[in-house]
């Protein structure tokens, strides 16, 4: 099966909300991870990001996925994560056309300058797309200095998330170069 670029469309999934469920099957196929989860966490796309951007061809079949989150620090920047598409139709240069896609969504209707993303394994698709290493930002406002082992992490948040409330939020880094974020993950950017 091949796809003509003219039968393909990139829309956001909260407005099309016929594709939610093929969509958490298509993303627990590559990354699994339970149904509520996933639901909630694609059911948060919105216009003013999160955003999710679905792939579609002419048959209304879901090929692909991406998703937009906020990068706090980095106001004219957005995070590209979750993209995928899906298993059969690899290879097609899909991922490409949305990528493209995706960067002209940024550029044109959210108007940023750039955009990030973190990968593991797939520098060489993104690389092929214009994308460049660059140093670690975070997702979350704050920098990340230490990094604690996944069983360290469920022992501290069961000795210190009883009933104490969340410390206020960590001043606010000055460039993605300030961050001191370790990450065993290449993260990667791209000028619009
Ligand atoms: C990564 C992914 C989105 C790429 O989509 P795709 O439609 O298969 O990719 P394309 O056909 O557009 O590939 C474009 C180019 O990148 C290359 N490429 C794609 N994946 C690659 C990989 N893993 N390693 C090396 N090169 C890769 C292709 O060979 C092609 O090169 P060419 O232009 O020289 O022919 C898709 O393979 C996928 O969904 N993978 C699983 C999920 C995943 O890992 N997502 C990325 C999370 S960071």
């Amino acid at each position: 099966m091949t796809c003509s670029e003219i039968d393909l469309k990139v829309l956001p999934l909260h407005k099309h909300s016929q594709y939610l469920e093929a969509c958490v099957d298509m993303i627990n196929e590559e990354w699994p991870r339970s149904k509520t989860a996933r639901m909630k966490s694609l059911t948060a796309s919105c216009d003013n990001l999160p955003t999710s951007l679905i792939l579609i061809n002419n048959k209304m079949n879901l090929l692909g996925h991406a998703k937009l989150t906020r990068l706090p620090n980095i106001p004219n920047s957005c995070f590209v994560e979750t993209v995928v598409i899906t298993k059969h139709m690899r290879g097609k240069k899909l991922g490409t056309f949305l990528m493209r896609k995706v960067e002209c969504y940024c550029k044109n209707v959210l108007h940023l300058k750039m955009l990030h993303l973190s990968t593991k394994g797939q520098e060489e698709f993104y690389s092929k797309l214009g994308y460049e290493i660059c140093p670690p930002v975070s997702t979350y406002g704050n920098p990340v200095s230490i990094v604690v082992k996944p069983d360290k992490a469920e022992k501290m948040n069961q000795e210190t998330c009883g009933n104490i409330p969340p410390p206020p939020p960590l001043p606010k880094l000055q460039s993605v170069a300030s961050t001191n974020i370790k990450s065993s993950k290449t993260f990667m950017f791209k000028y619009l």
